[in-house]
């Protein structure tokens, strides 16, 4: 299992090329599962979980190229031979709960869906509950037995549903199969995340009649068939989010480019209340961490466009080094926190009451072996590591590796002491 070997100290200097949204290639990969001709994903970023979805949908006999070539990050999708009772299976499914944005493209193109039911995971029980709610509306008929989803629809008919939770991967699955459905659709309590809004901008590129992405009410007037269409992911404002926090943390002066300033409004805001210099431009945001000491400022994670969720544990190890107690208050997720206790054994002072973090700042932290526990909290270790004193070692990178590109390359690009070291594995004798 590798591990990131990370000595603090060093401010970022430099520029940071953003990659493609892992959340928006995820459901664009799916909604190809919609159309008998090609779909080309431009932007694509290189992460674990874009894999396991090439894997996925290859599995279910959808043809996918998959392009890492210097001038594109591309991927090439053909699902026009479908295998008859597709399936995403436990071994897939577990790996990635993404995997679910498989089950409203599915229904809606070949009436069947095989889909394991994602167990729990890391940072909380995430069931898919409102997704099912949401196809049976529209109509499939649905089982559930030894730990696999069964969804069937001779054709799915449109409906109104109302989602009982804003969820942003049911928003995207739900109007995905509605763009196929036989008549409207109207989603009422969706998810606004920028992810929806480009899903939404290539089914409509495909054919779809898609009205209102990015609010809370989205109207889909099926259609009978959709077509082939190109695309361009949007940049990831999570990784972006996460660069910015490390050039603030280190007191560096950092240009990131290729990103979407207008995707980071409740972050940059919160960093001018902790008194961090930030300017953006079109396509780019700088950072400059010589504004002097930072100060405490509470935040509460929230849907979009609130403070996201999945820049929590990376804005707890920047209020590690503020001057005063910040109260961080988790409400999407119920379990995540567990980068806490690993920022504690490098020095921080945090104290979990619930779904509450209480951050004293300012600390000192010391380089350390931690482990990371989910995508995000890896981040936040790594964060954390930038400034701590002497070396860290972060164990379990395949979380992180999930969701960054070559997050150790973009960070020693900009100066900081960062080496990946992979097992050793031992020589095979006689070999
Ligand atoms: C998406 O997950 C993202 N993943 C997550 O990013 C992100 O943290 C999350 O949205 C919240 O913003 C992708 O887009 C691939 P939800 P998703 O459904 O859709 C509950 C990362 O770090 N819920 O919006 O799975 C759920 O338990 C990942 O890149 C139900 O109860 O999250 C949670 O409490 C981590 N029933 C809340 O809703 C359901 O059927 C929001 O979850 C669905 C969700």
């Amino acid at each position: 299992m590798d591990k990131l070997v990370i000595r603090g100290g060093n401010p970022l200097l430099g520029t940071i090329r953003i990659s493609g949204a892992k959340n928006a290639a995820l459901p664009a990969m799916a909604a190809a599962l919609l159309t008998d001709e090609t779909v080309v994903l431009e932007n694509i970023p290189q992460v674990r979980d874009i894999e396991t979805e090439r894997r996925l949908l290859s599995a279910m006999g959808a043809e996918v190229e998959l392009g890492y070539g210097r001038a594109q990050h591309r991927t090439t999708i053909c699902a026009a031979k479908l295998s008859e009772n597709p399936e995403a299976s436990y071994e897939l499914v577990k790996t990635m709960r993404a995997s679910s944005l498989v089950l409203g493209p599915l229904v809606a193109r070949v009436g069947f869906a095989r889909v394991s039911v994602p167990g729990g995971c890391a940072i909380g029980a995430r069931p898919i509950d409102l997704h099912i709610k949401g196809l049976e509306k529209l109509g499939a008929q649905i089982v559930q037995e030894h730990g696999y989803i069964e969804a069937r629809a001779k054709k799915l008919r449109g409906a109104h549903y109302s989602f009982d939770k804003i969820t942003v991967t049911g928003t995207e699955d739900i109007m995905m199969a509605a763009a196929l459905a036989e008549g409207d659709t109207v989603l009422e309590n969706c998810a606004r995340e920028p992810e929806v809004v480009d899903l939404a901008a290539l089914l409509v590129k495909m054919g779809a009649w898609i009205e209102g992405a990015g609010s809370s009410t989205i109207r889909i007037k099926g259609v009978e068939k959709l077509h082939g269409a190109r695309h361009r992911i949007i940049p990831d404002r999570i990784e972006a989010a996460t660069f910015i926090l490390a050039g603030a943390l280190t007191g560096g002066d950092l240009m990131l480019t290729e990103c979407d300033p207008t995707h980071l409004t409740a972050l940059l805001n919160k960093l001018e209340e902790v008194g961090v210099k930030v300017k953006t431009g079109e396509g780019c945001v700088r950072v400059m961490g010589d504004a002097g000491p930072l100060k405490a400022a509470d935040i509460t994670t929230e849907e979009y466009p609130g403070f996201p969720t999945d820049v929590q544990a990376q804005y707890m190890a920047l209020v590690t080094q503020a001057e005063g107690t910040s109260i961080i208050t988790e409400n999407i997720f119920e379990n995540r926190f567990m980068h806490a206790q690993e920022l504690c054994r490098m020095g921080a002072n945090i104290k979990i009451e619930g779904r509450r973090a209480v951050v004293r700042g300012r600390v000192t932290l010391s380089g350390a072996a931690v482990q990371a526990s989910d995508l995000r909290a890896s981040a936040s270790l790594v964060l954390a590591a930038l400034v701590a004193q002497d070396e860290t070692i972060i164990d379990r990178v395949y979380h992180i590796d999930r969701g960054y590109e070559r997050i150790e390359e973009k960070l020693r690009g900009v100066g900081a002491q960062v080496k990946r070291i992979g097992e050793i594995l031992p020589k095979r004798v006689g070999v």
